[in-house]
Parts: structure tokens; sequence; C-alpha cells
């Protein structure tokens, strides 16, 4: 069996990801659409070695649809997911506009993949700090309960899309040739740079990034009373996040268990030379699909705590590839609305 796919914002990073792993990954299709913005539209994009021709996205768009991979902007997403679900269509959203809705799954697969059977229509990917986080802590959460998670993060330009990923690299050629560096996509200079994550501010002096991964962790762990709290940080990195994780047990985890349970975790690549002070990286997570940890030790200043370090692709696994896997769940499980 096969199915009818449209990637809506085809053109942006995760778009372009979204096709590249429908491709490497030998997805089930029977007809795939292209949808982006006006913008866009007569364009083409390589697909299995032929042009597709971009087409701006209109109401027309969802006729014979099965599955919409949206990435588009959390905008976007509220004018078009519910009018691809009325035509029957199952929609993979990857912003932010529904992931808190309590009709709506967020899912990560290899966390929480029974919650896709209650779907309504819309399927949320989690925000992308939120789904590399919760592989590494998942699998340890599982074996002890954790009480308190404390992150601190390093995040890519990516994260703010293709347009963030090219002004840092225009920014960085400046600067290299002594000029002013110019900010127009994100809002101060990244380049040589770093800042506390754009997204806006609430008023108990969280962002809405810190707030998505106390929030969203805790519908994907099912779990309300876990304590979470974050620091979010764009660094000039161009792909790849990284996130200091501090966990807090009841009773003491030790570190060897710890990795033990971690080099056996799906999604997950553990990375640890000691001697070598060698762990992950950003530029060896970049294009991979396993989230890498490592340095995990003890907290010495918490006689239950763990310290933990991760990189993971923003554009693959926080992103694009997450959404591919919970297509490829629906498929599996059979839980799509045509059947
Ligand atoms: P376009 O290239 O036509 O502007 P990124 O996250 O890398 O910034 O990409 C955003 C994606 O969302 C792009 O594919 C972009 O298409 C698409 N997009 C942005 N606004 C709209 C819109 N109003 N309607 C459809 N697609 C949109």
């Amino acid at each position: 069996k096969s199915y009818r796919v449209a990637i809506l914002g085809a053109t942006g990073a995760v778009g372009t990801e979204l096709l590249e792993l429908l491709e490497s990954r030998n997805f089930p299709l029977a007809d795939l659409k292209l949808l982006a913005s006006e913008r866009s539209a007569g364009k083409t994009l390589k697909f299995k070695g032929e042009n597709l021709v971009i087409e701006a996205v209109s109401d027309r768009s969802f006729a014979n649809v099965d599955i919409v991979l949206a990435s588009a902007g959390g905008g976007t997403s509220k004018t078009w997911a519910g009018v691809a679900v009325d035509k029957g269509a199952v929609v993979i959203d990857n912003s932010s506009a529904f992931r808190m809705n309590p009709d709506v799954p967020l899912i990560v697969p290899e966390v929480n993949p029974q919650a896709a059977a209650e779907h309504k229509g819309i399927i949320a990917n989690p925000n992308c700090t939120t789904i590399l986080m919760t592989l590494a802590v998942w699998p340890l959460h599982q074996v002890k309960p954790v009480t308190r998670i404390v992150a601190a993060t390093y995040q890519s330009a990516s994260g703010a899309g293709a347009k963030a990923m090219e002004e840092v690299k225009i920014q960085s050629s400046a600067i290299l040739q002594g000029q002013q560096p110019v900010a127009e996509v994100l809002p101060y200079p990244l380049a040589f740079n770093l800042f506390p994550h754009n997204s806006p501010m609430t008023d108990i002096g969280y962002c809405e990034e810190e707030l998505k991964m106390v929030n969203e962790t805790r519908k994907i762990f099912g779990s309300q009373d876990i304590r979470i709290t974050a620091t979010c940080v764009r660094v000039p990195v161009l792909r790849a996040h990284s996130e200091a994780i501090n966990l807090e047990f009841d009773t003491p985890f030790s570190p060897d268990e710890a990795r033990a349970i971690l080099s056996n975790a799906p999604g997950v690549k553990l990375v640890e030379d000691w001697q070598k002070n060698y762990f992950p990286m950003p530029i060896e997570a970049s294009g991979k699909d396993e989230v890498l940890v490592g340095r995990i030790r003890q907290d010495i200043s918490h006689p239950c705590g763990l310290e933990l370090w991760l990189c993971g692709d923003q554009i693959r696994k926080g992103a694009a590839l997450n959404a591919i896997q919970i297509a490829e769940l629906l498929v599996e499980k059979n839980l799509l609305q045509n059947g």
C-alpha cells in the first residue's frame, strides 16, 4: 500500500529535509505534492531525480491527500490544518500551534507512540529541544522516575529557519572582512556571539521556548508533576542543538547504570571518551539520526542528581525525522483517516 503525501512549507529548512527523508527512507508514496507560499509557486525541487513543481497552498491543495507534513509556521498551520483534515488528510504539524491542545497528540515515537491512536486528524511534532531531551531522559525515567529537570540549551540558527542559517554565514563572512554584521532575520548578530532565545518573552520571565520544554515534556511523558526549568540560548552553530541537562531522582542513579540504559536506548548514541575529553559536539550530530549523549556524571551537589550532555540535529530528529517517524507510525498502525 502507498500513500499520498503533501509537504506544506516544502522550500524551508525542515521542508527540504522532509523531502530528503521521504526519499532516503523509501516512504511508500503514491503521490507527493510540494506546497509553499505564492513566492515559491512554479519553482521546482528535486525528488528521486525528478523536478517537482511547487504549488502555492490553497483550499484545492488537500483533496486526495492522506498525510500532510506541515512546516510553514504556526499561522500557516492554523489556516490550513482544519481544511486538510476536513478533506480527509491527517496533518503532522511541526509548528507550536496545536501542541498543547488536549485533542492533539504530541508525539515522540520512541517515547509515546501509543498516543497516536487518539488523534482526531492533527498530530503535533514537539519542539526540537524537547524532542532531543525526551530521547535521553525517557529511558532513565522508565527505570527511576525523574522528579526535576534543569536544562540549559545551546541552540543552532536552523531553529529559526533557512534564512537565519544563511544570515549567520553572511554575518560571519562580513566580520572576517572587517565589516559590521547585519541582523535582519534574527534580532541580534549571532555570528561570533550568542543571546538568550529570541522567542517571545512571557510575563513570568521565561521565553516561550523555555516554557515549551516544560509543558511539552510533561505532556509527552504523561506526567504533570515533574518539575522542569530551562534556560534557552541561541548560539552561532548552523544546525544541531546542544543541551546540558541536570536530572534529579528520589534515590541515587549511578552514572554507569545510566550509561548502560542509554547505550541501548532507541534513537540515542552514547559518545564518551573521558581520556580525550571527547563528548557529543554539534558538528558530529549534524546530519545524523541519533541524539548523541555523553558526559554522564554524578552531580556533586546532590546525592540523587545526574548530569548529562547531548547534541542532536535540530532539523532531522528535532523536526523532519520525528515527523516522518510519526507518518511511518500512522501507516504501521493503520491510523490514517482514509484507512
Ligand atoms: P516560501 O519559501 O514560499 O516562503 P523556514 O522555516 O526555513 O523559514 O521555511 C518556512 C517555510 O514555510 C517555507 O517553505 C515557506 O515558503 C513556507 N511559508 C511561509 N509562509 C507561508 C504561507 N503564508 N503559506 C504557505 N507557505 C508559507
